[in-house]
């Protein structure tokens, strides 16, 4: 299996362009099954997770091409061929349970295995059940974890979903597009991808209003046609290289990033005393202007603290000046990278949810381990300012989801190397 082998490295410096977004790339995919017609799908990330999705449109009837060279995926489903979902490819990415909106809404059957996916805590699929159910789909799960569902017809229906569920607002948004009649989603996840999600969907013939506030309405149409989409940056990337800048006190201008989606990334990098300014599509992180110091985070659902942010952080903050809380509210197991941390020298403390960050330690290299992606991102991070070696290991949790990220990162002048095991 391939490790990264990360080195002390001097201040990043230079300049990396951002790639298109995972978590908006994997639904947009899915919901190209809701038309006969093709879709395009233009920066699109050419990353394990979104090959896996790939397989497993293909495996339901799609055909499918992707162009890693220019990053275009294109997607056309003139025919399910089956509503079964592959148990091998769903098991590797939690992302799969997706296709289960849109196999309802074309087929009215979906059947698939519970999903897998990061090991970040239980992760249960209730709220996705629950909204799929309103709209008129019988759903039950056996023993062995396989779910079946059946709908004769969507029907539009007010859905109030108890926590604002990214993957559950995406699947409902898919079926109901196609429901007989309007949805309206109360509570509904905010994020950014789910506004891409309904840009696309739009573009497809969709009528979806107020997707990016937790109230969207869906108007059923019963046709939806093929559509051209440039899939937007991804802001857990841009907001990890912000961090790479603060972490090795250097100096990165981050091209294709949205600052208005890494709002309380700035936020938290600017009470941390490190120097952000945002243009159009552009954000220059110093972290060589002023001393790093501690601040405090709570992650929240969009817009609040991104918990995919929170393991970067924690990296950061056991170089800072003074002592740092976390605070994870959105999954209840999202600090396996304390471990890791501390084997390279941190002092995190857990508590629950909480975890209290002692400052500037003084990491050394060590063998650790990618738990799961970001926390693997967060390991690298630590790893370009421990004296030594660091020897990461399980990296195809970071190939999952960062794109080229040894060679961007390398670009930058840090010293990480993969090699063969
Ligand atoms: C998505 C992102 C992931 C990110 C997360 C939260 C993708 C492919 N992944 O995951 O990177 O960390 O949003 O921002 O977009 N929950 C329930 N019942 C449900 C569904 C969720 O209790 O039916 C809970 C989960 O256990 C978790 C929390 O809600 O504690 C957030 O989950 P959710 O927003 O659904 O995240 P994902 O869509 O899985």
């Amino acid at each position: 299996m391939a490790k990264y082998i990360v080195r002390k490295s001097d201040p990043l410096r230079g300049q990396v362009e951002i790639s298109g977004s995972k978590n908006a790339v994997l639904p947009i995919m899915s919901a190209a099954l809701l038309t006969e017609e093709k879709c395009t799908i233009l920066d699109a990330p050419a990353l394990k997770d979104v090959e896996i999705m790939c397989r497993l449109l293909e495996d339901l009837g799609s055909e499918v091409s992707q162009d890693l060279e220019n990053n275009i995926v294109e997607i056309e489903t003139k025919e399910i061929s089956t509503h079964i979902a592959s148990h091998e490819l769903v098991k590797k990415m939690r992302a799969s349970i997706l296709v289960m909106g849109p196999l309802l809404a074309r087929t009215g059957k979906a059947r698939i295995a519970l999903p897998g996916g990061c090991a970040i805590g239980d992760r249960p699929v209730e709220l996705h059940f629950k909204g799929l159910r309103a709209l008129g789909a019988d759903i039950n799960v056996d023993g062995a974890g396989v779910v079946r569902a059946s709908a004769d017809s969507l029907k539009g229906a007010n859905i109030y979903l108890d926590f604002p569920s990214v993957g559950a607002t995406e699947n409902i948004i898919m079926a109901a597009s196609m429901a007989d009649g309007t949805t309206i989603i109360e509570n509904a996840a905010q994020e950014p991808e789910i506004v891409d999600l309904a840009t696309f969907l739009n573009k497809m013939g969709a009528k979806i209003k107020g997707a990016g506030t937790d109230t969207i309405k869906i108007e059923g149409v019963s046709v939806l046609r093929g559509a051209k989409h440039n899939v937007i940056p991804d802001r857990i990337e841009a907001g990890t290289f912000m961090v790479a800048a603060a972490i090795t006190r250097g100096a990165i201008l981050i091209k294709n990033v949205l600052p208005d989606h890494v709002k309380p990334v700035i936020a938290k990098l600017k009470e941390c005393g490190v120097e952000v300014e945002a243009t159009d599509e552009d954000v220059i992180v110093r972290g060589d202007v002023n001393p790093l110091i501690s601040t405090d985070i709570k992650t929240l659902p969009y817009p609040g603290f991104p918990t995919d942010m929170q393991s970067q952080f924690m990296a950061m903050l056991t170089t800072a000046e003074g002592s740092s809380i976390v605070i994870e509210t959105v999954f209840e197991n999202r600090y396996m990278h304390v471990r890791e941390l501390n084997r390279m020298g941190a002092h995190i403390k857990t508590e629950d949810r909480c975890a209290i960050i002692e400052g500037k330690a003084k990491l050394k290299g060590s063998q650790v381990v990618a738990t799961d992606l970001r926390a693997g991102a967060a390991v690298v991070l630590a790893g370009l300012v421990a004296e030594g070696e660091t020897e990461i290991s399980e990296i195809y949790h970071i190939e999952r989801g960062y794109e080229d990220f040894a060679d961007k990162i390398r670009s930058l002048g840090g010293k990480i190397e993969k090699v063969e095991d």
